[in-house]
Order: C-alpha cells, then sequence, then structure tokens
C-alpha cells in the first residue's frame, strides 16, 4: 500500500518507519523533508520523504498525526479527495489537562470536515507511539479501537493496525471519535501525571 504521512514526529515516524519494513511504501510529508535523514535510514528503501503537496497525490492511504493547531491549515491546503485518511490526532489542551473540544463534536469529525471528499478514519490515537512501536505485552496485543463511515477505509485501517501487532476493534461510526478522543486524554493522564509511565496500553476483554 502506497502511505503518505502528514506529521513525521512521533506517530507519524514510528507508524511510517514500521510498515516501511513490513513492505508498504512510505512517503514522509514534512515542512523540511530534508530533515528526515535520520527517519529515513532507519525505514529503509521502501521510505522516501517529500512536501505535503507532493506525498497526498502519490498516497492511497493518508496519515494524519500532527499537532492539533496545525490539521485544519494543512488539511484545508491540500486535496483529500477520495483518499482514505487515518485521523491519529487528538485535540489536546497545551498542558495536556483536557481536550479542545468533545462531546457534541470531534477532532475525528473536524478533520471529516476539512478533508473534504475524504474518507475518515480514527485510528492510532488511543494510545503512545512507543506503542506503535510494539503493541506486544507480554504475548499479548494491545486494543486498537477505530472508527468511521466507509465500510472499505475502516477494512484498510483495521488491515494496517493488524500488520503492527496490535488487536484492531471495530469502534462504530466517525462521531464515535467523541468516545475515543476522551480516552487517548486517560491514556495520557495515566501515563504522565498518574505516574504509570508510557509501558501501559488498553485491552478489551471479551468473555466467548
Ligand atoms: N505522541 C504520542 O504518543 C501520540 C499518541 C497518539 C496520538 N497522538 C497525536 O498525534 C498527533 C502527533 O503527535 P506527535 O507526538 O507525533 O507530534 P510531533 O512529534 O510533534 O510530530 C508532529 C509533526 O507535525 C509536523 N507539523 C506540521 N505542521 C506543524 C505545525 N504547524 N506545528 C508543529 N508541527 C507541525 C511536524 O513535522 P515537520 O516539522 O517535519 O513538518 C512534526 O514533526 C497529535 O495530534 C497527538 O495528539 C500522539
Amino acid at each position: 500500500m502506497k502511505i503518505g504521512i502528514l506529521g513525521s514526529g512521533n506517530v507519524g515516524g514510528t507508524l511510517g518507519e514500521r510498515w516501511a519494513a513490513l513492505g508498504h511504501h512510505v512517503c514522509f510529508a514534512s515542512r523540511e523533508p530534508q530533515k528526515l535523514a535520520d527517519l529515513l535510514k532507519r525505514a529503509g528503501p521502501n521510505a522516501r520523504a517529500a512536501g505535503n503537496e507532493e506525498a497526498v497525490p502519490w498516497a492511497d492511504v493518508v496519515v494524519v498525526a500532527l499537532p492539533w493547531s496545525a490539521v485544519k491549515t494543512v488539511l484545508e491546503s491540500l486535496n483529500l479527495n477520495g483518499k482514505i485518511v487515518l485521523d491519529c490526532v487528538n485535540p489536546l489542551l497545551p498542558d495536556l489537562s483536557g481536550l479542545a473540544l468533545g462531546t457534541t463534536t470531534s477532532a475525528g469529525e473536524q478533520v471529516a470536515q476539512w478533508a473534504s471528499g475524504a474518507k475518515v478514519v480514527k485510528i492510532f490515537n488511543t494510545t503512545g507511539s512507543n506503542n506503535m512501536a510494539d503493541p506486544n505485552y507480554n504475548g499479548r496485543p494491545a486494543t486498537m479501537f477505530y472508527c468511521g463511515d466507509d465500510a472499505h477505509a475502516k477494512e484498510t485501517a483495521r488491515s494496517l493496525a493488524s500488520d503492527l501487532g496490535f488487536d484492531p476493534v471495530d469502534a462504530g461510526p466517525l462521531s464515535n471519535a467523541r468516545f475515543l478522543e476522551p480516552l487517548a486524554g486517560l491514556w495520557v493522564w495515566l501515563a504522565h501525571a498518574g505516574g504509570m509511565g508510557r509501558n501501559i496500553a488498553f485491552s478489551l476483554m471479551k468473555r466467548t
């Protein structure tokens, strides 16, 4: 799959590095692609770096791993019509004490509005980038919740999460990003203010 990554930092860099190692083709988009030399070296021959305007038309799937403050401007500057967009963004307040919006909308729904015509799936927001590097906990995969309104886009998201070793869980329509974003806030609180550290992940149990 051809995956373009908007925001090649902790999240975008980690996801892209792993997908490239697994055989996907990755284009890390950056405002300064030349500064991604170390990331490209780690990601290997399936990865390259470019500006947003080059990465997006090339990609089948576009990952949004930008700071909340940058998302509207970046998405509205691009043509994402028809693209599968994986939204990893959490609309965190700068001091991580809460979310900048919620309950009656979500960053996921805002992303769908700004990325006009895109098929948006909310995913990879409810755990730390360290778990994207390694979602295995003593032989058990961490859960990865995802939600969206397009069945094909959701299947693509599920498959890409499964490739990384997550246990993907379909969490319904995109409006359920209203639940997934506060869950991310809980992970951030537990990991940082709560003192548990970043080696924690959610796991959904199911009685059979
Ligand atoms: N960190 C985590 O563990 C984690 C986990 C789940 C979800 N998230 C969410 O994922 C998103 C990305 O988080 P992150 O930790 O990967 O962030 P990050 O390391 O700061 O990376 C974000 C990247 O966005 C790019 N960018 C483009 N426009 C920008 C602007 N105006 N200001 C700042 N950066 C800009 C920067 O790349 P260039 O400078 O190369 O353009 C930067 O490397 C956030 O919404 C966050 O809430 C984070």
